[in-house]
C-alpha cells in the first residue's frame, strides 16, 4: 500500500499531529507514505511527492502550521494563471494529478482541508482516486461534522485577545471593535463572544441593525459602564447589506475583511463615543495547537488510515457525540456548516444580555 497525504486550503493548527498520526499509523502496518507540498503546487513540479517516515513527523505534533506547506489557491479543477495583458484566467490541470498518483503507484489520498478541500477531493473520487478526508479549519464550518481540527485554537486566540482588548478598552472608555475570521460562518466570532462576555456579537447567520447595537451601547453606558466590546465575524452583514470582500481571484476564494473598520467609524458616528477596530486575522491560524486540536487531530489522522486499512474509501471522517465516524465525502462537498439559530449558544448568548445585532 502507498498513500499520499495532503493538507489543503489555508493552515490551522493541528495540521502537524493529524500528519503525524496518519504517517505513523500507516508505515506501522508497513505502507509507504509520502506528502504532497503546497497543496497540490508539488505534484506540477519535478519533485511531486515528499517521502514521509517516522523522522520527519518525529516531534511535529505540538507544531503550528503543516509541515507539507499549505495554498490557498492550488484548486487543482481551477488553477489561476496570468494572461500576457495582466488579467486572470483559469484552466482544470486535474488530469495531472490522476496521471502523476498512476505513475507513482498511490493507492489513496488522505486529504485533510476545509469545504473547499472536500469539494476537490469528491471530484477527484469522480475521477477514480480513492480518498479519505479528514476535517481542518479554524472557520468549524464542515456539515456533518461536531467540530473541525483548528477551530478550538482560534477561539483561545481569540479569547485571549479579546480578554486583553477589554482592559484597554476600559482604561479609555471606548468601544472596541474585535473583527474575527471563520469565513460565511459565526463560530469563531459566536464561541468566543460568548467566552468573553462581549457585549455585541455580530455572525453572519444573523444580519444586524446597526440602530440595535447603538441601542445597546446607549443601554450599557446608562447602567455607568463606559465602554463597549464589540465582537463581528468578518462574514457579518447589515440588513439589506454586502459583505465586506477585500479581493477576489479566478479560481481562489474570495478574501473577506474590513467590517471591522466599517462598524468603528458607523459606531463612533452614532454613539458620539470614541471607537477603535481592529483585525485578529492570522494570528487565529498561528502558533501551538491546543490540547484538544492535538488529541482531535491525532485521533482523526489515524482514523482516516483505519478507514483506508477497511478499505471504506471516499469518506470524511468526522467526530460526532465525541466518537468517530465515516459519512461520505460526496455529502458535505461544496456545503457550510452554519450557526443554528436554535442552538443552545446563541440561546446562551441571549440569556446573558449578549446583543446579536437586533
Ligand atoms: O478558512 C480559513 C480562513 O482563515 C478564513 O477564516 C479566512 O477568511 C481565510 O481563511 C483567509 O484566507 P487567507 O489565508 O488566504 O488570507
Amino acid at each position: 500500500m502507498k498513500i499520499a497525504i495532503n493538507t489543503g486550503g489555508g493552515d490551522a493548527p493541528g495540521l502537524n499531529a493529524a500528519i503525524k498520526a496518519a504517517t505513523i499509523a500507516a508505515l506501522r502496518k508497513g505502507w509507504e507514505v509520502v506528502g504532497i507540498q503546497n497543496g497540490y503546487g508539488s505534484i506540477y513540479t519535478d519533485t511531486p511527492f515528499l517521502p514521509l517516515t517516522e523522522e520527519s513527523v518525529y516531534g511535529i505534533a505540538m507544531k503550528g502550521g503543516t509541515i507539507l506547506g499549505a495554498a490557498n489557491r492550488s484548486n487543482p479543477f481551477e488553477m489561476a494563471y496570468q494572461i500576457k495583458d495582466g488579467t486572470w484566467d483559469t484552466e482544470d490541470r486535474s488530469d495531472v494529478i490522476v496521471n502523476t498518483f498512476r505513475e507513482h503507484n498511490i493507492d489513496a489520498l488522505v486529504a485533510i482541508g476545509g469545504d473547499g478541500s472536500m469539494f476537490i477531493a469528491n471530484k477527484l473520487v469522480k475521477k477514480g482516486i480513492d480518498v479519505v478526508g479528514v476535517p481542518k479549519t479554524i472557520d468549524n464550518d464542515i456539515v456533518g461534522c461536531d467540530v473541525t481540527l483548528g477551530f478550538d485554537t482560534a477561539v483561545s486566540i481569540a479569547t485571549e485577545a479579546i480578554d486583553r482588548i477589554r482592559t484597554t478598552a476600559k482604561s479609555h472608555q471606548r468601544i472596541m471593535v474585535v473583527e474575527v475570521m471563520g469565513r460565511y460562518a459565526g463560530w469563531i466570532a459566536l464561541h468566543a463572544g460568548l467566552s468573553t462576555s462581549s457585549d455585541v456579537v455580530l455572525i453572519p447567520e444573523i444580519p444586524f441593525s446597526l440602530d440595535a447595537i447603538t441601542r445597546k451601547i446607549n443601554e450599557i453606558e446608562d447602567t455607568g459602564k463606559k465602554y463597549a466590546i464589540v465582537v463581528v465575524a468578518e462574514g457579518a452583514k447589515e440588513k439589506g447589506g454586502e459583505l465586506f470582500v477585500r479581493s477576489k481571484k479566478p479560481g481562489q476564494a474570495e478574501v473577506l475583511g474590513g467590517i471591522g473598520e466599517h462598524l468603528e467609524k458607523a459606531l463612533a458616528r452614532k454613539t458620539g463615543k470614541e471607537a477603535r477596530s481592529l483585525v485578529l486575522g492570522h494570528l487565529q491560524r498561528g502558533g501551538t495547537p491546543s490540547t484538544y486540536d492535538r488529541l482531535i487531530s491525532l485521533r482523526f489522522g489515524a482514523a482516516a488510515i483505519r478507514a483506508i486499512d477497511q478499505g471504506d474509501m471516499n469518506k470524511l471522517v468526522v467526530l460526532r457525540e465525541n466518537s468517530i465516524r465515516r459519512i461520505p465525502i460526496s455529502e458535505v462537498a461544496g456545503k457550510v456548516k452554519n450557526v443554528p439559530l436554535e442552538s443552545d449558544t446563541i440561546l446562551t448568548a441571549t440569556d446573558i444580555g449578549i446583543n446579536l445585532g437586533k
